[in-house]
């Protein structure tokens, strides 16, 4: 590359030399300049601002930091699984410097005071930016308005159950909630599985004596998605309400929402690395350690994934980071084990492994990890490009380092349990920058960085909300009641 992009000329706090910086869709050898957190300059070495401090970054990639928009960092309310402090650790370990933190905690993201608490909590110990999902419930539907107002970066909905046990809305409450968010532009998150149908299987299965690893596929079989996911894509195009599919697992789920995003439904979708590389096969090495919502399922549930995933269906590739202690996911009563796994530290690693066996290009993984997460909830192009004027979230990748994941290394140091425990990858980041903040350097957590993340809300870059049906909202009908006279009372 000839000629510099730079915003100004300036002096750099930190200028990296010798990589390559990956986008979703080109590579470019050059060096790259930070100043203040933001990338003020691409170009060639010698074109480069003085600097402070240089990084030689010979054969390395510069790939924007992942986001991570689905992570369960348990703080505050389970701190015995994980925290703020030790869950960023991992994330600034594993490249990612964005998480989107859910509401499952306790007490549970659905009211402004469970908000702020929240928020403080993380700002102390943050080592990585970080956006706060509100709970959208039956319950708190009147606190959603005040919500969406005070710094959420979104809703979550649970349509079922899962770890905290959290009520799905019926479908009338989620609709009138989905009327009251669609003009606030704010993007819902989906457990797309049905609660009625799980509960009966459970029910039906548990008093069979059912308990083995594989009655928790047949509790909640692919339909349980499919029939959520549709209501959900209905839903959200009656009303206009962005929404956003968690954790997909199935082949079949990708019907509805091919034809929700064929519709111009504002829909889009995440998977998770282990529907894409484990499948029933490994149930019996792993037993209740592989439980998980939505279950783990069929080789060909993956392989339609890995489908979905080269043609634009699934837009994103999220961890669903669920730790638990090593006890509470051991049982050989399946139906005792807590559901979920570390993933945020291990995503990345296993991620760039499929690049390096062809499954998916490089810009692909850029795509899917931090381009198309940053344009979903409005932070593009400050977060998730590199580009002069973004925030220097910087994930710098050595793409032949070769190590074995090792449960027993992970930051997460409640939980340290790991499907991939002994998986040998090839490609892994080495240096992580969180707004110019080296958080991983050489491998190693930067622990005075602890505290420096900071909340992202959307940027008034997101195209308005387009509202639907509004003459039908339940608010609406509400106003034509007449006004109660004194005698009625
Ligand atoms: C998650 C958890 O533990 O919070 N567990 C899981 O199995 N995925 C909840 C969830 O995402 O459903
Ligand atoms: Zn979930
Ligand atoms: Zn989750």
């Amino acid at each position: 590359m000839t000629g510099t992009l730079m915003t100004s000329a300036v002096t750099a706090d930190l200028v990296i030399t010798g990589g390559t910086i990956v986008t979703h869709e080109t590579t470019i050898r050059a060096a790259l300049a930070i100043r203040d957190g933001v990338i003020v300059a691409i170009g060639d070495e010698e074109s480069m601002p003085a600097a402070k401090e240089t990084l030689n970054a010979d054969g390395m990639y510069l790939l924007p930091g992942a986001i991570d928009v689905h992570v369960h960092f348990r703080d505050p309310g389970y701190t015995h699984k994980e925290t703020w402090e030790t869950g960023t650790a991992a994330a600034a370990m594993g490249g990612v410097t964005t998480v989107f933190d859910m509401p499952n905690t306790n007490p549970p993201t659905g009211t402004l005071e469970a908000l702020q608490q929240k928020l403080a909590l993380a700002d102390q110990q943050a080592y990585v930016d970080f956006g706060i999902y509100g709970l959208l419930g039956a319950e708190n539907i009147d606190e959603l308005q005040d919500l969406a107002e005070d710094g959420i970066i979104g809703f979550k909905c649970f349509m079922g159950n899962t770890f905290g046990n959290l009520p799905a809305p019926s479908t009338g409450a989620m609709l009138e909630a989905f009327e009251r968010v669609a003009p606030t532009g704010l993007r819902v998150s989906l457990h797309a599985e049905t609660a009625s149908v799980m509960a009966w299987r459970y029910e039906r299965l548990r008093a069979a004596g059912r308990n083995d690893p594989l009655a928790h596929i047949a509790a909640r079989p692919a339909v349980v998605a499919i029939e959520a996911v549709s209501r959900a894509a209905i839903l959200s195009e009656w009303t206009g309400t962005r929404v956003h599919v968690l954790h997909v697992s199935s082949a079949d789920e990708l019907r509805p929402l091919r034809e929700a995003k064929q519709r111009g439904v504002d829909i889009t979708c995440e998977t998770c690395p282990h529907y894409l590389l484990l499948n029933t096969d490994d149930y019996d090495r792993l037993g209740s350690l592989i439980r998980v919502n939505p279950p783990v399922r069929e080789a060909t549930d993956s392989a339609a994934i890995w489908d979905g995933i080269r043609d634009g269906t699934v837009d994103m590739i999220a961890t669903d980071h669920a730790p638990h202690t090593p006890e509470e996911k051991c049982n050989d009563n399946i139906w005792k084990a807590d559901c979920g796994f570390p993933g945020v530290e291990t995503q990345m690693p296993l991620m760039l492994t499929s690049v390096n066996n062809g499954q998916i290009s490089i810009h692909d993984y850029v795509r899917l990890t931090a381009v198309s997460p940053a344009r979903a909830w409005g932070l593009y192009p400050r977060k998730g490009a590199l580009i002069p004027g973004s925030d220097a979230d910087i994930a710098i990748v050595d793409m032949a380092r070769k190590t074995t994941i090792r449960e027993s290394e992970l930051h997460s140091t409640s939980a340290r349990i790991s499907p991939y425990n002994g998986w040998e990858v090839t490609g892994l980041p080495i240096h992580t920058l969180v707004r110019g903040r080296f958080v991983m350097r050489d491998r190693q957590l930067v622990t005075e960085a602890r505290g420096h993340g900071r909340t992202v809300k959307p940027l008034q870059k997101m195209p308005p909300a387009r509202v639907t049906n509004a003459d039908k909202t339940l608010a609406a009908e509400l106003a034509k009641a007449p006004a109660k006279g004194r005698n009625e009372l």
